[in-house]
């Protein structure tokens, strides 16, 4: 699983480390990466003067607004869901039965 810490420090707050938690979530409800994707807070990480501090996985960032949520997403969160679990997602989906009533007799 790949785990996004958001700082929720006094500084980060501020900044709208709240905001960008709720839009990181909602964009992983939208790709379906519930369960492969998750978000985590964490006090202050030292970079407070920076702007809202995120590690994704063990890569740091620091400064990202809420309004530079979906980006982020796309761009450093998404590209690093490892494949391994794609191909679950794919896996899965194709062991799905094709009709409800399949199995129930
Ligand atoms: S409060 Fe977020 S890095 Fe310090």
């Amino acid at each position: 699983m790949l785990i996004i810490t958001i700082c929720v420090g006094s500084s980060c707050s501020l900044r709208g480390s709240d905001e960008l938690a709720s839009e990181l979530f909602r964009l992983i409800q939208k790709e379906k990466l519930e369960g492969l994707v998750d978000i985590v807070g964490a006090f202050c990480m030292d970079t407070c003067s920076k702007g809202v501090s995120v590690r994704v996985g063990d890569q740091e960032f620091s400064g990202i607004s809420p309004a530079q949520a979906e980006s982020f997403f796309y761009e450093k969160v998404l590209t690093r869901v490892d494949n391994k679990f794609a191909s679950r997602i794919v896996d899965d989906s194709a062991a799905l039965p094709s009709s409800g009533k399949e199995g129930l007799s």
